[in-house]
């Protein structure tokens, strides 16, 4: 079994490292990590965000670990050089087109949401965003008008079986979900009201739901969703969205939860293999302190280890070893607590 470990800019490479010793801490028989330069740190040592020799160590692995990418320097670049382009293209790449991030509250955290506690504690929640297309991947340029003026323009759009494929994962997600002798709840989140991009999609997932007489499917406007999701959370299960809604809320359920140094996530192809990572990105105001919170990333490596190499008793351990940390209120900055990385880490190695 073979892990690629992409650590990155900025935090990247402070959380990856905490993550990296939560998985050796396992000592899985047969495990080897493989490293590889992406964002802006591989610009700056290859040329390239994304250089040939990482992508052939993507293909070689049966997962990857993925740290962040983005880097004030390199915000000047070129489009196609920019740190982002490696995360964009590995998704597209490997085709992880489903990317999959919970959300839900940690007991004893409550009162960190940004939430009232009593809003928060209800908060159990699966964000399934579509990775592949919608305005990320259509043409786009800024162009110069006939009168001189400077437009810039993101093609926005989604092909019948992008939405279909990522129908499909949302509605298993929501079965697998579901209590025993309930329906699975499947809340789609569009502007069909707006866009033609999201009234294809809106009728693609009803098309689908007929396959999944077991779950319930709802349809909510990405403005209402964002209201509804500060309003009451408690009231979504599953979300399945496009890629710019998607990457929109999850940022948002994070505060709800309590910090977006909590929320991690898994990009899925057709196949077991996939890209693992926080939601967060690079976080440059806190980079090379010690400061950022590794538990988004540290979780992310359970995720790796449930959906990709298929150890699910090792995975809970992980998560469970997280949640035991938090309930004895070891907490970052970010909550409000005063424990650096290494510290976090350390006590979920304790715990582990
Ligand atoms: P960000 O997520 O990096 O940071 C937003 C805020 O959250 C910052 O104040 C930061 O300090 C805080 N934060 C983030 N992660 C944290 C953690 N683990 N612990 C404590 N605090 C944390 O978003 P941004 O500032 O908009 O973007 C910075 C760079 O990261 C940009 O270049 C952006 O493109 C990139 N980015 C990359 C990814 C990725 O690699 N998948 C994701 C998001 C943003
Ligand atoms: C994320 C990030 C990325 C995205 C950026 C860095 C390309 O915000 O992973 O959520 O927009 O998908
Ligand atoms: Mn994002």
């Amino acid at each position: 079994m073979k892990i690629a470990v992409f650590a990155g800019d900025g935090i990247g490479p402070e959380v990856t490292r905490e993550a990296v010793r939560v998985l050796e801490a396992l000592a899985l028989p047969g495990l080897e990590l493989i490293e590889g330069d992406v964002g802006g740190a591989a610009y700056k040592r290859h040329g390239h965000p994304l250089p040939q020799a990482t992508l052939d160590i993507a293909r070689e692995c049966d997962a990857i670990l993925f740290g962040a990418v983005g880097d004030p320097d390199c915000d000047n670049l070129e489009r196609s050089l920019r740190p982002e382009q490696a995360i964009l293209g590995l998704r597209k790449a490997m085709g992880f087109f489903a990317n999959l991030r919970p959300a839900r509250v940690f007991a004893g955290l409550e009162d960190f949401s940004a939430l009232r506690p009593e809003v928060a504690g209800a908060i159990d929640l699966l964000i399934v965003r579509e990775l592949n297309g919608d305005v990320y991947f259509g043409e786009k340029g800024i162009r110069k008008l006939e009168d001189g003026r400077r437009q810039g323009w993101d093609m926005m759009s989604y092909a019948e079986d992008e939405v279909r494929r990522i129908a499909h994962v949302g509605f298993k997600a929501a079965q697998g979900r579901a209590k025993p002798g309930e329906k699975g709840k499947l809340c789609s989140v569009d502007k069909a009201n707006v866009l033609e991009t999201s009234q294809l999609w809106r009728d693609v997932m009803i098309e689908v739901s007929a396959d999944y007489p077991d779950v319930e499917l709802s349809h909510m406007y990405v403005d209402n969703a964002a209201m509804q999701l500060v309003r009451n959370p408690g009231q979504f299960d599953v979300i399945v969205t496009g890629n710019l809604f998607g990457d929109i809320l999850s940022d948002q359920a994070s505060m709800c939860v309590g910090s977006i140094g909590l929320l991690a996530s898994a990009s899925l192809s057709e196949g077991t293999s996939g890209l693992y990572e926080p939601i967060h990105g690079s976080a440059p105001d806190i980079a090379g302190k010690g400061l950022a919170n590794p538990m988004a990333t540290i979780l992310s490596a359970a995720m790796l280890l449930r959906h990709s190499l298929g150890f699910e008793a090792q995975a809970a351990r992980i998560e469970a070893a997280v949640a035991k940390t938090l309930a004895d209120g070891i907490r970052g900055g970010d909550l409000g607590g005063s424990f650096g990385t290494a510290a976090i880490g350390d006590a979920v190695l304790e715990r582990l």
